[in-house]
């Protein structure tokens, strides 16, 4: 059966290096997930890009003393490169200084202006009495009303995750000059929000396969009753607003950015050269659109985006929105606005790809705030990856190499450790199917890495190192039931180690050049020849504080 599902990935602001708390927060599980659903045969759009506007990135452009447009240029060129690095398979990596995306943000503004959606009120906005000018967003601090964080900004708190209002905050400062802002007139269009918390509790609440976290945090803010908000800025840089006077504003960032969901899928469909092809990932009822992001983000995807949605009309709802926790780096929050980052370009070169996915998948912080320290990261890396799943890999084929000249033996005499061990196949298969189809990555890994430590322990009671002496027949036997299982595992990691995966096909001799395996179990025939055994991974070695990658 095959299924046509919508994968849509936070896109990070272009103001600094991708950074492991990027791709634990947001990036590898989509990537899992998309490799996953497109190994199985359905139809898959994976998009996102970098989020270019908005005080992040003009908060840093003042800081170097360049254009915006500088900055968001520069870190994009990176996030392609390094998302290349990881493997993340995105259909498109794109950006929101697009033409395309432009139009689609402004055709969407009108839209909801046009249904009385948006509507216009003058306001009041902090502004900073020493540089003369109004400070948005991110250009004033102050202290959470809610949950007492003192770094809070003027849109929203990173701590607890609510969006704010700038007068809300205790304590308001401007980050430019540590003035006190007064409250000055001016101009905004906001979002009717308040007219969509009925509907959207009503859409809510059958959504109880969300994750927990996910689907209390929304549902406790639609019990509050939702507020209107303001979709533009004074500001000088972002998406012009489409009607004339308001040259001196710009729409929002967080108005802006998730309409790239929708202008990505536009300007891959205008790649391909086809340019409806978009449309059945957005208009057709069948398709699933699940969103990936960090919790930070959960206030933006679970109302502001549906509500957009709803009040455009025609567009399909997100149906799954898994937000991961955060990750921290031994106690401090990885992001690169708080200062502690580890960032892809220093990580991926030094330890392989692979060993970062797989650290990463398996401490992914699904339901709950998780710490990986350095030494959990080598921990997972050495005693998990390599030794469960790359040793056993390496003994078996190399084994078979020197003593069956690297051709599949046949299964003589199936004893019932063998039936056993084999049955565990197609069910680690089933467990994982489902465990990545709902999104439990942590588990689904766990899953693939338990097959990996049958076979260990199935090589280790059947001894072949000891049988070769005596009974070849029974050797080979035993050698052909961990061959199937290192196929089955090269299969299952896919979407995991997609680097090492290739590689072992390739060293199973069933590798099929730039195609992807389906998800189905591989079967090696007896007289099969093996390719060359190569270690798939390397341990990390620490020497006296320093690490390198040997
Ligand atoms: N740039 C935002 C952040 O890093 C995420 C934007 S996600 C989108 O928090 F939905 F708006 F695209
Ligand atoms: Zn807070």
């Amino acid at each position: 059966m095959t299924e046509t599902i919508f994968v849509g990935v936070a896109w990070p602001y272009a103001n600094g290096r991708l950074h492991l708390g990027h791709v634990v927060g947001a990036m590898l599980a989509p990537d899992i997930f998309a490799r996953f659903h497109r190994m199985r045969g359905s139809q898959v759009l994976m998009v996102s890009g970098s989020d270019t506007h908005g005080t992040p990135i003009t908060l840093v452009a003042d800081r170097e003393g360049v254009s915006p447009a500088v900055i968001a240029e520069r870190y994009h060129r990176f996030f392609l490169e390094d998302l290349h690095s990881l493997g993340i398979s995105f259909d498109l990596f794109t950006h929101t200084e697009t033409p395309t995306h432009h139009r689609v943000v402004q055709d969407m503004f009108l839209r909801l202006l046009e249904r009385d959606y948006i509507y216009k009120a003058t306001t009041t906005a902090p502004y900073d009495p020493v540089v003369s000018r109004f400070l948005p967003d991110r250009y004033v601090e102050g202290t959470c009303p809610h949950c007492g964080y003192t770094e809070a900004r003027g849109d929203q708190c990173d701590n607890c995750g609510r969006v704010l209002d700038p007068a809300d905050l205790i304590e308001l400062h401007s980050r430019l000059s540590g003035a006190v802002p007064e409250f000055r007139e001016t101009e905004h269009f906001y979002l009717r929000l308040s007219a969509f918390t009925s509907r959207l509790t009503s859409w809510v609440a059958p959504k109880t396969y969300w994750r927990p976290e996910v689907y209390g945090f929304a549902t406790g803010l639609l019990r509050e009753g939702l507020k209107d908000r303001p979709v533009t800025r004074d500001i000088e840089w972002g998406v012009p607003i489409p009607l004339p006077g308001y040259e001196q504003k710009r729409i929002y960032v967080w108005f802006d950015a998730f309409i790239g969901y929708l202008s990505a899928s536009v300007e891959w469909a205008q790649n391909r050269g086809e340019p409806d092809a978009w449309k059945p990932f957005w208009e057709s009822t069948e398709v699933r659109a699940y969103y990936f992001l960090g919790k930070d983000n959960i206030f933006f995807h679970t109302i502001m985006w549906p509500a957009v949605l709803m009040g455009y009309g025609g567009l399909v709802l997100p149906y799954d929105i898994p937000a991961n926790q955060y990750m921290t780096m031994s106690g401090t929050k990885m992001s690169k606005s708080r200062g502690v980052v580890m960032p892809l370009h220093e990580y991926v070169p030094k330890y392989q790809a692979d060993a970062v996915r797989y650290a990463l998948t398996a401490m992914m912080p699904e339901t709950h705030d998780t710490d990986l320290s350095h030494e959990d990261f080598v921990r997972l890396t050495n005693d998990e990856m390599v030794a469960t799943y790359g040793n056993f890999v390496h003994r078996v084929l190399t084994f078979t190499k020197r003593h069956f000249d690297g051709i599949v033996p046949p299964l003589e005499g199936t004893n019932k450790l063998d039936q056993d061990t084999l049955d565990a196949i197609p069910a680690t298969f089933a467990d994982v199917g489902r465990q990545i189809a709902r999104c439990q990555f942590r588990d689904s890994l766990r899953s693939v890495m338990q097959l990996a430590a049958r076979g260990n322990r199935y090589l280790d009671e059947c001894a072949p190192w000891h049988t070769i002496r005596s009974d070849r027949l029974r050797t080979g036997s035993t050698l052909h039931v961990c061959v199937q299982m290192i196929a089955a595992l090269s299969t299952l990691m896919t979407p995991f180690l997609p680097f090492s995966s290739e590689q072992l096909r390739r060293q199973l001799g069933i590798e099929v050049k730039g195609t992807q395996p389906q998800w189905e179990i591989p079967r090696l025939s007896v007289g099969h020849q093996l390719g060359q055994p190569v270690p798939l991974f390397q341990k990390i070695v620490e020497d006296s504080g320093e690490e390198s990658a040997r």
